[in-house]
């Protein structure tokens, strides 16, 4: 057993040795001999930097990486973020025809990546293409008019092969911060990361933790008079609070990113004003023996039930567009299967306790 776990960590070793070594030690394809002496650099995935400056502050870059179809592109962005920056992005055509071309990255929908656009100066070097045995390498030379150190680098790739050089949406993308002097890289300093984990932290525990518990407590726990009302009040309270932050924040991260989630906004947005309404119908509560009392119960049952299920769906939608990653939706799912399985066991509970005083009723 031992054994044989220290064999499949030896296998595992070399083909990580392997897949490192076959990347910086390789040779370019003979058709790229023009572009020599230059540093190296494994940047993300399986991604391969290859580049040199000049004294005239020209870059020359050599970017690879497994390819089988698709485009694959390397931007140069100010702060990190995709909107405002310009890539190159080459391809292999349809027809096996290799393009290369400059983009201008105007707004996160198709038709405002623009080609030919941008502000990456190309030399009298012309953008090469090479796709070499399930390879792609993307060689061309800017010319910057300051020494390059420090850059924001973006690099995306899309599996749909761009039709009349229009390109779709990538599949994955990164943005990181590279040191064309030391050749390391590391995260963008200016990418709003940490707004983002606090938007999503809030959300989920606003919406997604303390208001559903909340709910919890008042459906299932009315039999502890008044402790079930103090719990509701407080928790619900303490929720919206988290709730209503995790939207202000979010409002201001679809800012800073230029993002066009418009479903996840809607019906972020939309869940919010329900909360809100829950929130001035606790002020305008009619008495116990009023006759509308039973009016108001159901308009906040199930005011608060439809609240609830949009903002777990928004969760999972935020989750997604947000490429949040699986710690978040093994942590959300594993909170949504236990809140799942407790209201169910509850439920079942609750319909027991009143078949019995329905019984009880009866035959008293
Ligand atoms: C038609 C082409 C493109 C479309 C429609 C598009 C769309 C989007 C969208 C909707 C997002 C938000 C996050 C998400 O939903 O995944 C995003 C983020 C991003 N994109 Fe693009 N993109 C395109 C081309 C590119 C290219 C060519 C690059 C770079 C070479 C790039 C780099 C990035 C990066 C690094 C991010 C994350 C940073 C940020 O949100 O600003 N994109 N893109
Ligand atoms: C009930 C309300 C909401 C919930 C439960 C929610 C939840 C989430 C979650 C869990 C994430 C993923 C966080 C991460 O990746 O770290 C996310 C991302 C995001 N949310 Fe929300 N959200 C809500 C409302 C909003 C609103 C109203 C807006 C904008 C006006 C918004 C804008 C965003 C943006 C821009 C992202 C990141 C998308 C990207 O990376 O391109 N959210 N949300």
């Amino acid at each position: 057993m031992g054994r044989g776990l220290l064999a499949l960590i030896l296998v595992l070793g070399a083909a990580i040795g392997a897949a490192r070594a076959q990347s910086c030690d390789e040779e370019l394809p003979a058709s790229l001999s023009n572009y020599s002496g230059l540093a190296c650099s494994a940047v993300w995935n399986n991604y391969i930097l290859r580049y040199s400056k000049d004294q005239d502050n020209v870059l020359s870059i050599v970017l690879s990486t497994a390819y089988a179809t698709g485009w694959v592109g390397m931007g140069f962005s100010k702060d990190g973020m995709m909107v405002g920056s310009s890539a190159m992005v080459g391809w292999m055509g349809k027809t096996g025809i290799p393009h290369i071309k400059p983009y201008y990255l105007g707004g996160k929908s198709s038709s405002e990546v623009k080609l030919n656009q941008g502000q990456l100066l190309t030399t009298a070097v012309q953008p090469t293409v090479v796709v070499e045995q399930a390879k792609i390498y993307i060689a061309f030379q800017l010319k910057f008019s300051a020494p390059v150190t420090q850059q924001n680098l973006l690099f995306a790739f899309g599996m749909k092969i761009p039709v009349n050089k229009h390109l779709t949406k990538h599949d994955d993308k990164t943005s990181l911060s590279f040191d064309f002097s030391s050749g390391t890289s590391s995260a963008s300093s200016s990418y709003p990361s940490n707004l983002k984990r606090a938007h999503g932290a809030l959300a989920v525990f606003g919406w997604g933790v303390l208001l559903p518990i909340g709910a919890i407590i008042a459906r299932y726990c009315k039999h502890r008079e008044p402790l079930w009302y103090y719990l509701h009040v407080v928790i619900q309270f303490i929720g919206f609070i988290f709730g209503l932050a995790a939207v202000v924040a979010g409002i201001a991260l679809y800012d800073k990113l230029h993002a066009n989630v418009t479903a996840h906004r809607g019906l972020g947005i939309f869940v919010l004003v329900l909360g809100i309404l829950q929130v001035i119908a606790f002020f305008l509560r009619p008495n116990k023996d009023s006759k509308i009392r039973k009016y108001w119960n159901w308009y906040h049952h199930w005011t608060g039930r439809l609240a609830l299920f949009f903002a777990a769906v928004n969760i999972v939608l935020g989750i997604q567009v947000g490429d949040a990653g699986s710690s978040w939706k093994v942590g959300y799912g594993f909170n949504l299967a236990v809140l799942l399985i407790a209201s169910i066991i509850l439920e079942v509970l609750l319909w027991t306790r009143w078949s019995k005083r329905n019984v009880a009723y009866t035959t008293n």
